[in-house]
């Protein structure tokens, strides 16, 4: 009798942890689709470098196609190609070349929006920067604020490069689903 009731509490008491760890409630949230074209102002070297070196592996040389290179960016993003447009966000996070070959970069980039109506929201870019493919198709794997849940893809391509002065502008076009 005795072993019986302590079994039978024993699965009580695994339902009732079931039930406290299995909670979930079904919502009709409507998802919004938000398309937008951004444009990151980075300067890659030079005394105003948005794009910084951070660490290398100890023998290997810091390069953009050098395993194992990390750099810190705070990108200027402009809302048309002009330097001087609307400063909308900026473009701030990690890259690190991520392939032995040196042809991949992992790309960890927050878009900080600080201007208009997505003031103080942000957009979370992850994925693989195949640095020779014209266009790169990098994941958007989450946001906050007016982003809240977003999910989506981002292009980025860079539309000219001033090798004077270390710059380039990149276009990035996101489609996001968010609440
Ligand atoms: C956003 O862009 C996608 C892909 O180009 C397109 O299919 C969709 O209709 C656009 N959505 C809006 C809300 O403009
Ligand atoms: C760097 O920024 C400073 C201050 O904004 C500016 O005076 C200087 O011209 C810039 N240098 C280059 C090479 O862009
Ligand atoms: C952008 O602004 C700077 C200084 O504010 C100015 O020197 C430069 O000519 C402007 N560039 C363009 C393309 O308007
Ligand atoms: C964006 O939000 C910040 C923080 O709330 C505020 O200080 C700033 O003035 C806002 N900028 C614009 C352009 O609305
Ligand atoms: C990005 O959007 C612009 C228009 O805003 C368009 O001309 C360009 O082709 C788009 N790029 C990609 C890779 O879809």
């Amino acid at each position: 009798m005795a072993p019986k009731s302590i079994a039978t509490l024993t699965k009580l008491s695994f339902l009732i942890l079931l039930v406290i760890f299995a909670s979930s409630q079904a919502y009709d949230y409507h998802f919004i689709e938000t398309n937008m074209t951004l444009y990151f102002q980075e300067y890659y070297a030079g005394p105003n470098a948005t794009v910084n070196k951070l660490t290398r592996i100890p023998g290997n040389i810091w390069a953009f196609d050098s395993f194992g290179t990390t750099y810190a960016v705070d990108d200027q993003i402009t809302q048309s190609p002009d330097k001087n447009s609307s400063k909308i966000a900026r473009g701030q996070g990690i890259y690190i070349t991520s392939s032995l070959d040196g042809a991949n970069m992992q790309v960890l980039i927050s878009i900080v929006f600080t201007s208009n109506e997505y003031n103080g929201s942000t957009l979370e870019i992850q994925g693989c920067n195949i640095q020779r493919a014209d266009v790169k198709e990098i994941s958007v794997v989450g946001g906050t604020g007016k982003f809240k849940f977003a999910k989506g893809i981002a292009t980025f391509e860079t539309i000219c490069t001033h090798k004077s002065i270390f710059y380039s502008l990149i276009r990035c076009n996101f489609t996001v689903l968010h609440y």
